[in-house]
């Protein structure tokens, strides 16, 4: 017997279509008693219990996880590690909450050890959260880079992280410089990109921090790296929208500031952008961008609402992943993103079922990053990164599950009362990296 076989026995949740594009009901697979097999990492196979068995290979003994959800890991398209240790920054809006609290704090990471020790603990949270995938900021200290791939590659989770590239409008000791940028992010790259299940991310913070030539040689560094990825953000905030407008006054919109460096394409994820034209929404259709929706965040920056049912349109859908955006978002589980998320969608006269839901956070996501031949499923064939749900983990939750009469019912009141206390375990590459019983 292989030593490297495991499995996995319980509720088989897990979705495979887009449920913004075809009916809920027709996207979720669910096997009330499933299992899960998986060899070197990877599902092999997933099935009812009855069926899968017998595929079982002689000496493995299943984890068993009666009555909790087996999901694919969650994916949280926009996060930033080093501000963990600020997140819940009282009163202020962005650009204030910048200058006030971000840029103070993201200078502690010139310290190698200091941005040793907190990616530790973020990538110890973020599996407690049941995420298993993320697009990291780092700071702009290439050290800080180091630091989170090296914690990443440990733990062997594919993280999507890239270097913060300011070279303007923030203190002197958090600036690069145009050239400076280019060269330590290639050289990340060189050292990080594809090594394992890390890969890269170009990632200049946002319009007002960069230059024309900084863009320039972001867009410089996609077109020389193919298959990197790019971060920034994007119409978060009506200060900084007004801002762009007054730096970049050549440029017919926020968008067309980053399209115009040619930073507007496939695996080009915008965080936040809330405040967006239709034909800002047609563009990233086009290029095959995402756009990352952060619920906490928006709401506890008073950014605006996201306009989910928009981006989405089926005429035009723009890929869209959830994103905590801590320390802007106030909770690192997408459980709580969720919650936020249904509200967000209800202010704007819309509703977003549990099906759309748990597809943002799993294989909306991986689509997003066109990962989703590999993320995002219980399925044959895709990395063995799981989230163990207990729909039961506090009083309060076997309470009200004993009134959930659905599936469905259950995923969303899940999404309303849970957090990290309702992740029992998770797995990434077949390996428990998380168990939350455990001693
Ligand atoms: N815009 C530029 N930088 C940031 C950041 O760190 N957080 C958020 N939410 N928005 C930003
Ligand atoms: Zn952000």
């Amino acid at each position: 017997v292989s030593s490297s076989v495991k499995a996995l026995r319980g509720q088989i949740v897990s979705l495979r279509g887009n449920p913004f594009l075809h009916p809920s009901a027709e996207c979720l697979t669910h096997h009330p008693d499933g299992l899960v097999i998986i060899a070197d990492g990877h599902i092999t196979a997933a099935g009812p219990w009855e069926t899968t068995a017998p595929l079982l290979p002689a000496g493995v003994t299943p984890v068993h996880y009666p009555d909790h959800l087996i999901m694919p890991g969650f994916i949280d398209t926009h996060v930033h590690y080093p501000q963990i240790q600020m997140i819940g920054a009282y009163g202020e809006q962005l650009l204030e909450w910048l200058n006030t609290y971000t840029f103070v704090t993201e200078q502690q990471f010139a310290n190698r050890a200091h941005a040793d020790r907190i990616a530790k603990i973020f990538l110890r949270e973020l599996l407690r959260a049941g995420t298993t995938t993320a697009v990291v900021y780092c700071t702009v200290h290439p050290q800080s880079v180091e630091a989170f791939f090296a914690e990443s590659a440990r733990l062997n989770t594919r993280m999507i992280a890239g270097k913060v590239l300011m070279d303007r409008n923030a203190p002197a000791p958090l600036l690069d410089t145009a050239q400076r940028g280019y060269d330590e992010s290639a050289a990340l790259i060189a050292r990080w990109h594809g090594q394992g299940r890390q890969l890269y991310c170009v990632t200049p913070r946002f319009a007002p921090t960069s230059t024309e030539a900084q863009l320039d040689a972001a867009g410089a560094l996609l077109r020389d790296h193919p298959g990197v990825y790019l971060q920034t953000h994007l119409c978060e905030n009506k200060g900084e929208i007004e801002w762009v407008r007054e730096l970049f006054p050549e440029r017919r919109s926020y968008l067309d500031v980053y399209d115009h460096a040619g930073l507007v394409g496939p695996r080009s994820v915008f965080g936040h952008a809330i405040h967006m034209h239709e034909g800002d929404f047609c563009t990233c259709h086009a290029r095959g961008a995402a756009l990352a929706f952060c619920p906490t965040s928006n709401l506890f920056l008073g950014s605006g609402l996201f306009p989910l049912d928009a981006a989405t349109d089926p005429a035009r859908p723009v890929r869209v992943g959830l994103g905590t955006d801590v320390g802007g978002g106030t909770s690192l589980s997408q459980l709580q993103s969720l919650n936020e998320a249904y509200k967000v969608v209800a202010l704007s006269g819309g509703r977003l079922d549990a099906v759309r839901a748990f597809w943002l956070a799993t294989l909306g996501g991986a689509e997003a990053l066109y990962l989703d031949d590999r993320l995002g499923k219980v399925a044959p064939g895709y990395e063995a990164d799981l989230v163990v749900i207990d729909p039961k983990a506090t009083p309060f939750m076997a309470f009200r599950s004993d009134y959930c009469t659905s599936l469905e019912e259950q995923l969303f009141t899940l999404m309303t009362m849970g957090d990290d206390r309702a992740v029992r375990a998770t797995w990434v590459a077949g390996e428990c990296v998380h168990d939350r019983d455990a001693a």
